[in-house]
């Protein structure tokens, strides 16, 4: 693996976040990704005024448009996925003179030829300095041919900067993640590879690098002596969304938890960077992934829950179970909701579960990291009517973004009466500012060339270790599938993984 670029000049640009000059080439133009999330997070960049006047986007996909269909198409979808932010005809108008369009099939040699030649023209009328992002957000299956094909028509080499961002899965297990990646370095460096964790993005996951490291209180607690253990929840209230057929293959353990979840769990857990630069902090990140206890065979069962959905009546109405959905083997033994207990062999955490939990169809839309502390050594107010528990810091990831630590007070009156209270910090009022999407933040930093935020290879591959016994189980397991009602919190069994150590789950 060569060395990711490290520029010191590159500070000014990473801290101020403007983008300078290129093209932006994206592989699967016509997808939901580009409408729903790309092309607005970039038309939001024009608005903010962050793109440089150098700057294109060149769509490509197999059905037949030309630049102004493709323009029209685009400004739809930005009116309509652009999340609470303005539309701006003027801003568009300037934005859309920059969008191109190019119809070709991926696998097609001659795209590329005609792809070479598209970009030194958008050069020569735009001024990208010949600088390139080529985004692939195609079927996973086509990644290695578009790299493949970029090399062979030697664009991913050029007389600017040339990058490439891959988005998830990389690989559905860790040998294929390792021929993913030795597909993709065969044309660019680890260095150029930006593969995107769009929870990476999210403002609060963010916030828990500025929430340990730029303040002083925390990072002494911050360890076994003091952490009882810590839960991360991924709840989503929504099914599989007529992605069945792509969801049945995948589950929720290589959907959630292998990347978001884990990326997260790294980001709680990792030790404090000696810089912001972007190698120290996916070093200590890394270093923390590579850590993670690996399961035992026999351990797995114990300690990771496989859970599907079954039908239910949720607010008045009938919903389906999971394999009733379109595209789903009505067999299917596919987990619908995961639940893992990591142990992380250092000595910061040696001992400290980690219960990471994600699922379909659960009450509520709610992602959060619930830190419990240990109780206090010695309860003198345990006596009359009192409610103890144990100090909770809450990192709410989304919705309702913000963080609350819980901790016991004394009750107004005569006696010793004490029950559980809530400091809280909210985005929302602290702020008042609206967050960039995570696909603004990422975009912009694959564009400025900051990798801080994007995994690296031997993330991924660390990643993959870590569930991989999981897969593997739960491959040669027979579920009593479904086994928990569309709209409830999981299956008993993540219940049960929990109180076999004393715990329980956190309601959010
Ligand atoms: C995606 C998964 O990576 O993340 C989806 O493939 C999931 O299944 C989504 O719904 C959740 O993202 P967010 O940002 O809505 O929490």
């Amino acid at each position: 693996m060569d060395m990711p670029e490290e520029n010191p000049f590159q500070d000014t640009l990473r801290f101020e976040r403007r983008a300078p000059e290129c093209t932006v080439v994206i592989f699967g133009a016509n997808g939901d990704l580009t409408k729903r999330k790309l092309v607005p997070a970039l038309y939001r960049l024009a608005y903010e005024r962050r793109l440089s006047s150098g700057f294109a986007v060149l769509g490509i996909s197999r059905t037949g448009l030309s630049d102004d269909a493709f323009r029209e198409k685009m400004r739809d979808s930005v009116q309509r996925y652009l999340e609470d932010a303005p539309f701006d005809d003027g801003v568009w108008s300037a934005f859309a003179q920059g969008l191109f369009y190019l119809s070709g099939d991926v696998s097609d040699g001659e795209l590329y030829r005609r792809l070479a030649a598209r970009l030194e023209a958008i050069d020569e009328s735009r001024h990208t300095g010949g600088n390139a992002l080529f985004y692939l957000s195609t079927q996973p299956s086509q990644y290695a041919s578009a790299a493949a094909g970029l090399g062979a028509a030697g664009l991913s080499r050029g007389s600017g900067w040339r990058r490439l961002v891959v988005e998830k899965p990389f690989g559905h297990d860790l040998a294929s993640a390792r021929e993913l990646s030795d597909q993709l370095h065969q044309h660019f460096g680890e260095s150029e590879v930006y593969r995107i964790d769009h929870y990476l993005g999210k403002e609060t996951v963010q916030n828990i690098l500025a929430f340990r490291f730029g303040n002083g209180i925390f990072e002494p607690l911050w360890n076994r002596r003091y952490v009882n253990h810590v839960q991360i929840t991924a709840a989503e209230s929504i099914g599989v969304e007529g992605r069945g057929a792509y969801y049945q293959e995948a589950g929720s353990l290589r959907d959630m938890i292998q990347n978001h979840l884990l990326q997260v769990m790294a980001t709680v857990a990792m030790e404090p960077s000696a810089t912001f630069r972007p190698t120290s902090v996916r070093d200590e990140r890394s270093k923390l992934l590579r850590s993670i206890r690996i399961l035992k065979p026999e351990e797995v069962l114990e300690n990771a829950v496989a859970g599907q959905y079954g039908p239910a009546r949720i607010g008045g109405q009938d919903v389906p179970g999971f394999r009733q959905e379109a595209g789903v083997d009505p067999e299917a033994q596919t987990d619908t909701f995961a639940a893992v207990t990591f142990f992380v062999d250092n000595w910061r955490w040696a001992g400290v579960p980690f219960y990471l939990r994600s699922g379909k169809r659960l009450p509520k839309r709610v992602t959060e990291i619930a830190i419990q502390f240990n109780e206090a050594p010695l309860a003198i107010f345990n006596g009359g009517g009192s409610e103890i528990v144990p100090n909770l810091l809450i990192l709410r990831i989304q919705p309702e973004e913000g963080i609350s630590l819980k901790f016991v007070s004394k009750r107004p009156g005569a006696g010793m009466k004490l029950r559980p209270v809530s400091m809280d910090f909210n985005y929302g009022s602290s702020f008042g500012e609206r967050s960039p999407s995570a696909y603004e933040t990422l975009l912009l930093d694959a564009i400025v060339g900051d990798a801080t935020l994007y995994t690296r290879q031997d993330m991924v591959e660390a990643s993959w270790a870590a569930v991989e016994p999981i897969l593997h189980v739960w491959r040669e397991t027979r579920f009593d599938f479904p086994n928990y009602a569309g709209g409830s919190w999981g299956p008993a069994a993540a219940d049960a993984m929990l109180a076999r150590r004393g715990h329980v789950w956190r309601k959010p």
